[in-house]
């Protein structure tokens, strides 16, 4: 059985795309709203059925909460310049009507307001206060649909919250946790992953392939990275590897919380929340996304399960966190995405203890240049450092 969707009703704003789309006036979306448009459509925003209107946008931003009370933290809209009339648009992304919004109200916002509520800094540093700033000065909210879905290559693993559900249920799954991500598996991750799954019956890996910032790693090379670490070291029938096409927006604790709604959305009963989830530089505490998350828990639908810092440690010759070991640091390999990153940039060698040996050829030979999914998917990072 998966879980309810957030709000109790999965949407469905998808159609099919009416004849009478081509008079309509247009506006055009950016590759992160259109990605947007996909997850409103599918119903992965559920509640959402379209960009947010203003009362919603405002109390997002104060309380991490719609209009109505219910439990939401970041806010998704589509922005422009100048006016727009409220009435219905086409909604157009690389000269293809994709969709439609039923324009509601057009309304200038505060972008430091927006930043320092959200992602806690107006810090231009930031990846996510550079997002905002980068919007057009007007937003739009209304009600959407979603007239058709984007067959990116090599992204066909994804899968609608429909379609998530009726695979685990086929699979007999009454519980299933979700594992957000952005970077290819090291050690740790794994860790978390089989730690959850020895209590639940199945596991969702569900990384995000949508824009990150300038240094992650191409989406392409998370799918082959799990692809290969999935086929050497776990069961097949426990898991289900699926990509979650949706920009990243580096808001540590208020994103820990959408991206647990939304993978609830998708099905998944229990949801991994690790050290500085979804985190970027120093902005957040290491576990500011624990505690954060704890104060909306009783209204979830979705069980977060918490996870301290795993590192390897070769006193115990595993993996381990400070509640299961009290090794000190010299006896301790700590994963790190950034050092793995730096270390297959200058040609070296990771530690088979921190980065398994099928994952790190394949993030070695993305860190050399030599594969093909950098150019497939460098469109789709935004600026950044
Ligand atoms: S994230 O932006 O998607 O959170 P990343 O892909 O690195 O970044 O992390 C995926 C999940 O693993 C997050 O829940 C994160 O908190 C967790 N995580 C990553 N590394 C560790 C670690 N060494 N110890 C504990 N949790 C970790």
């Amino acid at each position: 059985m998966t879980a309810e969707p957030h709000g109790g009703t999965l949407v469905d704003a998808t159609a099919s795309r009416p004849d009478e789309a081509d008079d309509l006036p247009a506006l055009t979306l950016t590759d992160d709203e259109y990605m947007d448009l996909e997850m409103l459509g599918t119903g992965a925003y559920s509640p959402l059925d379209g960009f947010l209107t203003r009362a919603d946008f405002d109390n997002v931003l104060e309380d991490a909460r719609l209009d109505d009370g219910t439990p939401w933290s970041l806010p998704v809209v589509f922005s422009t310049e100048g006016d727009v009339p409220n009435q219905k648009h086409a909604l157009v992304h690389d000269g293809e009507i994709v969709g439609s919004v039923d324009v509601e109200e057009t309304w200038l916002y505060d972008e430091d307001r927006w930043a320092r509520e959200v992602l806690g800094t107006t810090d231009d540093d930031h990846p996510g206060v550079r997002r905002i700033r980068s919007l057009g000065e007007t937003l739009v909210g209304g009600t959407v649909e979603l007239y058709v879905e984007s067959e990116e290559a090599g992204y066909e693993r994804r899968y609608t919250p429909r379609e998530a559900r009726a695979e685990f249920d086929g699979n007999g799954w009454h519980s299933v946790v979700g594992f957000q991500t952005r970077n290819p598996p090291h050690r740790a991750h794994e860790h978390l992953q089989k730690c959850a799954l020895e209590t639940v019956d199945g596991l969702f890996v569900h990384p995000l392939v949508g824009s990150t910032k300038e240094g992650d790693m191409d989406p392409g090379v998370r799918l082959h990275a799990y692809d290969a670490l999935l086929d050497e070291y776990y069961a097949d029938d426990r898991v289900t590897l699926g990509t979650l096409k949706a920009p990243m927006r580096y808001a540590g604790p208020r994103e820990a919380l959408f991206h647990a709604l939304v993978r609830q959305n998708y099905g998944c009963t229990h949801f991994i929340v690790g050290r500085d989830h979804a985190g970027v530089g120093d902005y957040y505490g290491s576990y500011e996304a624990h505690d954060y998350l704890r104060e909306f828990e009783d209204e979830l639908g979705v069980e977060p399960l918490y996870f301290e810092y795993a590192f390897y440690c070769h006193a115990c010759d595993g993996m381990a966190t400070a509640k299961t070991c009290s090794h000190d640091d010299e006896v301790r390999d700590n994963p790190s995405g950034t050092k793995i990153r730096r270390a297959g940039r200058r040609g070296e060698n990771v530690s088979e203890k921190l980065v398994r040996p099928e994952v790190w050829d394949v993030i070695r030979d993305e860190l050399r240049g030599e594969s093909a999914g950098s150019e497939k998917t460098a469109s789709l990072r935004t600026g950044g450092s």
